[in-house]
């Protein structure tokens, strides 16, 4: 019996020996599985999608909506994306995801293969949008439609919505210069998107941003302080807006190369945050974000005054590296960056973007970032980025991938009204506001499969319950994917770095 056990345990190590070296030298996922993922996580955008559908929509359980949203106000807002599980159509939100997306384009687009016209058209679904919002500017930017609150106090699909479509603005009397800064950010990074394909829509957009930034910047003032009834608690804007001044200002730099904006980033980038170390990049706070933007010119053109961005680039990275002098970020046991119990894969999906985006700029260059006495290579900020993929599409203690769709085990309850209530096609008959309830509490998995879908993922013991009202965990939004998008395109040319 003991020599058995002996022989069989012997077996096994060797066994598991060999396992773990091939683990090392091999991907939990090929690019073939990222390839699916990326397609997954841009199909997400089409069930989000407010408006009139075209005729190539994929997701075909979704039909239109909102078709007279703005109507009531003589202003033509009809299009643009629901955030997340509800029917609101949030400005801040929606304008960095489409920043977002536009920067994974034009970071990686070039690894999207089949998939780059499926992200571009993503990215101007929301433009188009962007751009009716901002057709009164110089003197106002139309920013949301609907009362989140009298929106939440129903359950319907977006098709069935008949709560008040409420129009709100920011003005020069009532400023909303952090939904206005990221708006502009959004429309120039999407001019940079469109500069080769369709040259006269980038234009547009890049002359849009200039106005809507200038509108911004003179203008000053919160949107959370006129508007806060309707985007407090939802969107409200902690981080003040200093922050989108300095991002839109940036990104407008790097799609025009007009020298007014590096002057602008020049003398202003100190009192606009420049000199602050922030470790969440999110819809709210867009610091690290605009550090390894602004870093891109320092590595790869010397920019005058920009060391800085690259020093705080570097604090911003070795905070996320076990090991280095200045580590300071929490991971589950299972390996997951860990920011907070409401939505945590937003900050991880931003976190993976950024780390990539950062190893680009330093490979391009030939440089590392500094942590303390050591050096982090682009390599090992890969690595890093690529565990926290593999996390989210399923290399986890809970072997569960937190993408709708991807994968043998996933979300089955995500906290989403079009999703969890039957299609419009199968259930062609009005379902009225409390009707919607009995979907949101019953035990069967949703109806309509919210493909590519990523939801807020796991608790900080790597734990979850698949339980539609538990919207911290369960539900998708679409600024937790856009990153994705970047960050997929990535390892679908290089899935097996280690
Ligand atoms: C550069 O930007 C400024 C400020 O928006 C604008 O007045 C100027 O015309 C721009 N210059 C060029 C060459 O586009």
């Amino acid at each position: 019996m003991a020599s058995t056990t002996n022989t069989s345990s012997m077996k096994m190590k060797i066994l598991c020996l060999t396992l773990c070296s091939l683990v090392l030298f091999c991907s939990a996922f090929t690019s073939k599985d990222y390839s699916e993922a990326l397609e997954k996580s841009i199909l997400f955008f089409e069930g989000q999608r407010s408006g009139k559908l075209p005729s190539n929509q994929r997701a075909s359980w979704r039909g239109n909506s909102g078709l007279s949203d703005g109507s009531s106000y003589h202003v033509d807002l009809v299009g643009g994306y629901y955030d997340a599980g509800d029917n609101v159509k949030f400005g801040l939100p929606m304008a960095f995801t489409t920043t977002l997306l536009a920067w994974s384009v034009i970071e990686f687009g070039s690894s999207m293969h089949d998939q780059l016209g499926n992200a571009k058209a993503a990215v101007k679904w929301s433009t188009d949008y962007l751009l009716k919002a901002a057709t009164a500017t110089p003197d106002t930017l139309y920013v949301q439609v609907a009362n989140p609150n009298t929106d939440h106090s129903c359950w319907e699909r977006p098709e069935d919505m008949d709560t008040p479509r409420n129009v709100y603005k920011v003005s020069a009397q009532n400023p909303g210069s952090e939904v206005a800064a990221e708006t502009a950010a959004a429309l120039a990074a999407a001019s940079i998107v469109f500069k080769e394909s369709d040259p006269s829509y980038s234009t547009k957009l890049l002359h849009t941003a200039m106005k809507v930034f200038d509108f911004a910047d003179r203008h000053r003032g919160s949107y959370s302080d006129s508007l806060s009834s309707v985007v407090c608690p939802f969107y409200c804007s902690y981080s003040g807006y200093n922050d989108e001044l300095l991002w839109g200002a940036s990104w407008i730099h790097r799609a025009s190369e007009n020298s007014s904006y590096l002057a602008y980033i020049q003398s202003n980038g100190h009192i606009l945050g420049a000199d602050n170390d922030d470790y969440s990049f999110s819809w709210d706070d867009k610091r690290a974000g605009t550090k390894v933007l602004l870093s891109k010119s320092f590595l790869e053109k010397n920019a005058e005054g920009f060391q800085i961005y690259k020093a705080h680039s570097d604090n911003y990275i070795c905070s996320l590296i076990p090991g280095t002098s200045s580590f300071q970020a929490q991971y589950t046991p299972g390996g997951l960056l860990y920011k907070g119990s409401s939505s945590n894969l937003q900050y991880v999906t931003s976190t993976a973007f950024l780390l990539l985006a950062y190893a680009n700029y330093l490979s391009s260059s030939g440089g590392a970032a500094t942590c303390g006495g050591s050096k982090v290579t682009a390599e090992n900020l890969i690595t890093q980025a690529k565990k926290q993929v593999d996390y989210i599409l399923g290399d986890n203690p809970a072997k569960m991938s937190y993408m709708v769709g991807f994968g043998e085990k996933y979300p089955q309850h995500i906290h989403h009204r079009g999703s969890s209530v039957p299609s419009i096609h199968a259930h062609p008959g009005r379902i009225a506001c409390n009707d919607g309830f009995q979907y949101l509490n019953s035990g069967s998995p949703n109806p309509n499969v919210l493909v590519g879908a990523i939801v807020g993922g796991p608790d900080s013991g790597d734990k979850f319950a698949d339980d539609r009202n538990n919207y911290q965990q369960f539900e998708p939004a679409t600024y937790i994917n856009a990153p994705f998008v970047g960050a997929l395109a990535f390892l679908v040319g290089n899935p097996t770095t280690k």
